[in-house]
């Protein structure tokens, strides 16, 4: 079976960019590729390389399960799990770690830019968090692995130890593809343009939260900072503001950006943000409402559990496989 991977972090609410640049993605390319299983799941493992509240990171995985579901994911064809309920995750980690250079995880930026804003010790998880992604990765021999351009560095670091370990030892890991989207791959915030929308931005303006009720999101939206000039044209570099908005739409409504600087050609920026609002008030209206009955029912942990038990079976069997290649415990 082909497999196509991707995971997120239960670390507070999803916001608009995780959308756009994962879930929404995940939902189309299910019809883009009828052939092969999604496994998509909650990488808390990963979360956890920060200090996070024991009841806060539990609410928010089930959370970000019914979130999933609720963005339009079909349940046919996808495993959905959680990354700790899979012990081969963590067994795989250690492994990989041994195919890593440390040069090649200092010059990981997210960890240096995650190191920079922690003011407290910076954990050994932190600094190895991209050999844990791998594994994620390899452990199911994706073949596609559908993420947002923050995750390139990490993903062709992937590449370069499958590439090490399958030099080394023989055919052991299918080296994945990455999967960005045309547009979207990257979500700014809406108080700083030229920073990346983030769930860890201590500004809450900054961005929209996949929950947020309607007055919430058009406040946003409408508030969101742009420049002096009246043109709705997209230009990154000068009027970064505008840009990232004229990507939203286009994310959030597939109508080509150079399409929608025509239809706005001669709109003042009030009339463009409220169209901006209203396709972020569509899109998740139904969102929210799926995930009001999907996160009270118990369908989702059965769902869950049957996730949790195709990726145990794949991921023991590529562990016992490297493990072997290794030479490691008896022969069997
Ligand atoms: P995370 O949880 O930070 O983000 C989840 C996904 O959302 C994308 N994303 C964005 N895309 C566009 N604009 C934005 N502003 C934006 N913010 C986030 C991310 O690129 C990502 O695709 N390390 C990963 C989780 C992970 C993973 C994996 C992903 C762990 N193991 C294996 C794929 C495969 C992360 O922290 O994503």
């Amino acid at each position: 079976m082909k497999h196509i991977v991707s995971g997120i972090q239960p670390t507070g609410s999803l916001n608009l960019g995780t959308y756009l640049g994962s879930i929404r993605n995940f939902v189309k390319l299910q019809d883009t590729y009828p052939e092969h299983h999604f496994m998509l799941f909650i990488a808390d493992l990963h979360a956890i390389t920060i200090p996070r509240d024991r009841l806060e990171l539990r609410k928010t995985i089930r959370e970000l399960a019914a979130l999933y579901l609720a963005c339009g994911l079909r349940q046919e064809r996808l495993s959905l799990f959680i990354q700790s309920e899979i012990p081969a995750h963590s067994q795989m980690a250690h492994l990989l770690q041994c195919f890593t250079y440390m040069g090649e995880l200092e010059r990981m930026t997210q960890f240096k830019d995650k190191a920079r804003r922690q003011e407290t010790g910076v954990s050994a998880a932190l600094f190895t968090y991209p050999v844990l992604m791998a594994g994620d990765i390899l452990l199911y021999d994706a073949e596609y692995v559908p993420v947002g351009e923050d995750q390139t560095q990490h993903l062709e670091l992937t590449r370069d130890v499958a590439e090490r370990v399958n030099s080394r030892l023989g055919d052991v890991f299918t080296v994945p593809k990455l999967l960005t989207p045309k547009v979207g791959a990257r979500i700014m915030s809406l108080t700083e343009p030229a920073q990346k929308m983030s769930k860890s931005d201590p500004n809450e303006k900054s961005r929209i939260l996949l929950l947020d009720p309607e007055p919430l999101v058009r406040k946003r939206i409408m508030s969101a900072v742009t420049d002096s000039d009246t043109r709705i044209i997209y230009d990154k570099e000068n009027k970064p503001g505008i840009s990232n908005l004229l990507v939203m739409l286009s994310a959030l409504t597939d109508v080509p950006i150079k399409a929608l600087e025509e239809q706005f050609a001669q709109a003042n920026y009030g009339t463009f943000k409220k169209a901006v609002a209203d396709a972020v008030v569509d899109t998740l209206k139904p969102i929210q409402s799926r995930y009001q009955s999907l996160i009270k029912d118990p369908e989702l942990d059965a769902f869950l559990d049957a996730g949790r038990d195709y990726a145990e079976k794949v991921a023991m069997r590529k562990v016992a496989k490297l493990n072997h290649k290794l030479g490691l415990g008896r022969k069997r």
